[in-house]
This record gives C-alpha cells, sequence and structure tokens, in this order.
C-alpha cells in the first residue's frame, strides 16, 4: 500500500466513525432522565452518613441522580443509564420501604472490598472514592441508621 491509500482509508475510517457517532445519537435509548420521586429515606443516623451515602452512592442508588452531562451522549448515556437503572432496582435509598433490596450485610461488603462505588464511576467522579477511615464511617453509620 501507498503512503497515500493508507491516509485515504484513514480519513474514510474517520469519516465513517464521524457518521456512525452522529446517527446512534439519534437512538432514543437511555435518554429518559427521569428522576422518581422519593418516597421514603432511611432513618439516618447523622448528617455525615447522609453525606458519604449521597456522595458515593446516590447517583445510582436513590431517586436523586444527578445525571452528568455526558448523559445525554451516546453511548456513554447507555452505560450511565443502565447502570442507574440496575442500581436503584439492586437498592434504592429513596424508596426505602421497599422490599427485595439488599441486606446491610451486602452494603457492608461492598464497601469493604472497594466493589461499590465502581471503579469506572469513580474514574468520572474521583470525589466519590473513600478512604479506609470514610468506608469505616460509612460502615458505622449505614449499621446505625438501616437497623
Ligand atoms: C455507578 C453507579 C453506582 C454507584 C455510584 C454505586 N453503585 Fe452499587 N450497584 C450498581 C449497580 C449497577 C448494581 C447492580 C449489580 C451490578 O450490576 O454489579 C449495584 C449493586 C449494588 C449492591 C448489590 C450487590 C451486588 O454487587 O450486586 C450493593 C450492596 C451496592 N450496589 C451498594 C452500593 C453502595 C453502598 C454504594 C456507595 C458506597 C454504591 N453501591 C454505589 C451501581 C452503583
Amino acid at each position: 500500500m501507498t503512503v497515500k491509500k493508507i491516509i485515504r482509508l484513514a480519513l474514510l475510517t474517520l469519516v465513517a466513525l464521524v457518521l456512525l457517532f452522529g446517527l446512534i445519537q439519534l437512538i432514543p435509548l437511555g435518554k429518559d432522565h427521569v428522576n422518581p420521586p422519593v418516597l421514603a429515606e432511611p432513618n439516618w443516623d447523622s448528617p455525615q452518613t447522609l453525606a458519604l451515602v449521597r456522595r458515593s452512592c446516590f447517583d445510582c442508588h436513590s431517586n436523586e441522580t444527578v445525571w452528568p452531562w455526558y448523559s445525554n451522549i451516546a453511548p456513554v448515556s447507555w452505560l450511565v443509564y443502565r447502570d442507574t437503572i440496575n442500581g436503584r432496582e439492586h437498592l434504592n435509598f429513596s424508596e426505602w420501604g421497599r422490599g427485595n433490596q439488599e441486606g446491610l450485610d451486602e452494603l457492608a461488603q461492598t464497601i469493604e472490598s472497594g466493589e461499590m462505588p465502581p471503579f469506572i464511576y469513580i474514574i468520572q467522579h474521583p470525589n466519590a472514592k473513600l478512604s479506609p477511615a470514610e468506608k469505616q464511617a460509612l460502615i458505622t453509620g449505614l449499621q446505625a441508621s438501616l437497623r
């Protein structure tokens, strides 16, 4: 292949990618950024516990999701939407009376192991990362709040 051919191929690929990017914006998926009403919250033991949960968990486990600007841009929008809907199904601090939610042991375990908040979320929200002391404070606070 000559250099000219390679350049032409690269340009064509670029144009195709830009077109594809434009086209997927038209797919009506993950754009429905509704925050349902807050029905019932746990009886938080302290403002600190609430502040920690809000900071690290609320975007995916409450009805008070802050939807970032890129949550409107596919394909990232699909991932953000899926995580939020899926997260709320497992655990929703805004629908606390609801049954079939994850239990305290499960919460503590995911926080301790660093499984939650998910790594991919922390990349975009460095502030959601919990230090070892904050993890401990959050677990203790949840134990006191969710009894
Ligand atoms: C980026 C969104 C997001 C954030 C932030 C987040 N979670 Fe999750 N969480 C999910 C999703 C999605 C699931 C569903 C299970 C899965 O797909 O891994 C889940 C599942 C869980 C589960 C069920 C156990 C499991 O692994 O399936 C627990 C418990 C949990 N999260 C606790 C928390 C706690 C506590 C925080 C805050 C410290 C938190 N999560 C922050 C998205 C999130």
